[in-house]
């Protein structure tokens, strides 16, 4: 087996770019530190080159049923291609003739589902009938009340990181990319979106039986977490020559405003990173139960609608989904251990966009609030010892949201340290040279040290990288941006904590990020007249900012405050974010006998309304085992 390993791994790595450009076929890293403990996949024996999906959506039955017709590449000899597949319904397995193959479903392994071993017999093409079943976890069905509209049904995939296999049988490794094409049929009354190209128009064509279809296909190798699939009452409004909005019809007016500035970000990211290789960048405003503020699906981003403030203060979620285009999407973490490569890197051009189409003093909010958030993490995740404030280490271990916060300060040090225009300059060409590639680590630390560094020990000392990379808490060159905004609210909130009234707290015109930086630091022990003083003078409970409500609910839920529950009940119950109601449950686990018992009645209440990836996330914090 290892020669064959070898003939494979050499077959795939040593062709020129261009061969792989011309054959579409995207290398994989056989370095030991690529590979990916969440898949079952082998792709060094056989390799998923092109998912085809035929799918069907029953919005009774909670399930898609079809095909999947999947190309492979197999190594000289190879016997067989595993794939992932999390309980899925297989009904019959062919190759492109029709003739069956032999397959095994391994042990169902609660966190990465089962291996799928198909026997290949020679077939380069395979065809999968199958179901996805009604608790899929990438899927949402949501019924009528859960949307804007209340009238008709709504659908949603979330694929990061390894959900995907619970809707579609192929190797769902972000390493292992695929061009992807799919036909969805879904009722007549409905309209599917996907993160490819369309191909028919906005309408799509009958299939019968008051349904009709829809086709798309992604013609650049990705990672299959990003295929997604929205079905809904869906209108469309144009934002610029080659941007637009999806949303349920009475939103897309406001959704159109929030994010009116895409198209001066997407200029702002070409000029900084090279061009945008997508094609269109379309965004889909979801229902209030998505669990993300965004997600980076190529040529349709998602959005959750608490970023709808009427004020375009929400708008970094925009500017860091489209920094994904380039980091995450182009280039991509090999593993999830390297998820600093995605989000890392991604908070860091983020501001950059954000500061390009806003000025530096909005950029300086951003990055001190993530300075803040950075140092909260490493403070909850133990101290500067804890090996979860390492960027690199087992999927899923970095604490919180280190990943975003360390990695984009990491990012700025260097840029602080060599000065920019180089800085942007070698980025923009990192970009280049890996572009549909994986990356890891590693192989970071390899191109910055051939790229920029070029043998300059001192600047080698200066930077600190593997302190950075691969040791905990937060190396001595870091780089703090102090913002000016933000310091008046500190003074502020000192004045409050010493015993000021709440009635001299001027909040007019504030953004979320300084609402957020006068709540966020209060001391967590308050008494229940300033509670009330506070709730009702700023309108708290009442807010329509979810950020607002949110770092509200927080303070009161450490306190007991007993009057804000009515409102933590109306907001847990209608907005699915995690990161917005995530810190709301664990709070109330941290409050004992007064708290428990609150979360564990909120969850029920709540918990059909909410997608299943956060459901389970809510169950493992209300419920641990
Ligand atoms: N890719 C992430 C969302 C994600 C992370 C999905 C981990 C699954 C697992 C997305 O780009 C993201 O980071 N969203 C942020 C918004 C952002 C402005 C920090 C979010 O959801 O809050
Ligand atoms: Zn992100």
């Amino acid at each position: 087996m290892r020669i064959l390993i070898t003939a494979v791994a050499a077959m795939l790595l040593a062709a020129p770019a261009a061969a792989q450009v011309a054959s579409r076929v995207a290398p994989i890293l056989t370095t030991p530190e690529a590979r990916d403990v969440w898949t079952h996949a082998r792709p060094e024996i056989a390799r998923v080159t092109h998912t085809d999906v035929n799918l069907t959506a029953d919005f009774t039955a909670k399930t898609m049923t079809g095909t999947a017709t999947l190309d492979i590449l197999a190594a000289p000899g190879a016997k067989e291609i595993v794939l992932d597949a999390d309980d899925l319904d297989i009904a019959s397995i062919a190759d492109a003739k029709g003739k069956p193959l032999p397959y095994t479903m391994g042990a169902d392994d609660p966190e990465l589902g089962s291996a799928l071993t198909i026997q290949l017999n020679g077939a380069t093409r395979i065809v999968i009938r199958y179901a996805s079943k009604p608790g899929a976890s990438a899927l949402q069905w949501l019924a009528p009340e859960l949307t804007a509209g209340k009238v008709k049904p709504y659908l949603f995939s979330q694929g990061q990181a390894i959900n995907n296999r619970s809707w579609i049988p192929t190797q769902d490794s972000p390493g292992i990319r695929q061009t992807w094409s799919a036909t969805i049929t879904v009722p007549a009354d409905l309209v599917a979106v996907m993160s490819g190209e369309r191909i028919d128009g906005a309408k799509g064509r009958p299939a019968g039986k008051g349904m009709h279809s829809f086709r798309f296909r992604m013609d650049k190798p990705v990672p299959i977490y990003l295929l997604a699939l929205a079905v809904g009452d869906l209108a469309f409004k144009s934002t610029g020559p080659r941007s637009g909005v999806w949303t349920e019809p009475s939103m897309l007016e406001a959704a159109a405003y929030e994010v009116g500035d895409v198209e001066k970000m997407i200029d702002a990211a070409q000029a900084l990173y090279g061009p945008y290789r997508w094609g269109r960048y379309d965004m889909l405003v979801l229902p209030p139960s998505f669990p993300f503020g965004g997600m980076e699906n190529p040529t349709l981003t998602f959005l959750t609608p608490t970023i709808i403030t009427g004020d375009r203060s929400n708008t970094d979620v925009v500017a860091h989904e489209l920094a994904h285009s380039w980091s995450g999407n182009l280039v991509t973490n090999a593993t999830w251990s390297d998820s600093w490569l995605n989000e890392g890197f991604t908070t860091y051009f983020e501001n950059r966009i954000m500061e390009a189409v806003y000025g530096p003093e909005r950029a300086a909010i951003y990055a001190d609030t993530d300075w803040e958030g950075l140092n909260r993490d490493i403070a909850a995740a133990g101290g500067s010892d804890a090996a979860a404030t390492r960027l690199h280490g087992d999927p899923g271990a970095t604490f919180g949201q280190l990943d975003y916060f360390k990695g984009s300060t990491f990012l700025r040090t260097i840029e602080r340290t060599v000065g920019r225009p180089k800085f942007d300059a070698y980025l923009r060409s990192y970009f280049d040279r890996h572009a549909f590639q994986p990356q890891t680590t590693a192989g970071f630390l390899a191109d910055i040290r051939a790229n920029l560094i070029k043998g300059d020990a001192n600047l080698e000392a200066l930077l600190q990288l593997d302190a950075w990379s691969y040791g905990p808490g937060l190396p001595s060159n870091a780089v703090h941006v102090v913002s000016a905004t933000l310091a008046a609210i500190d003074t502020q909130r000192e004045a409050f904590v010493a015993g000021g009234p709440a009635s001299a707290v001027q909040t007019r015109g504030w953004s979320t990020q300084e609402w957020q930086r006068f709540l966020v630091p209060l001391p967590r022990q308050m008494s229940a007249a300033r509670l009330k003083e506070l709730d009702e003078t700023l309108g708290l409970s009442v807010s329509t900012n979810a950020y607002v409500r949110s770092a509200w609910l927080e303070l009161a839920i450490a306190n007991r405050y007993d009057p804000a529950l009515p409102s933590l009940e109306q907001f847990v119950t209608h907005v699915g974010r995690g990161l917005l109601i995530y810190p709301l449950y664990s709070g109330l686990m941290k409050q004992g006998d007064w708290g428990r018992p609150i979360a564990a009645r909120l969850l029920d209440k709540a918990r059909s309304g909410y997608h299943p990836t956060a459901a389970s996330g809510i169950e493992r914090i209300v419920h641990p085992k």
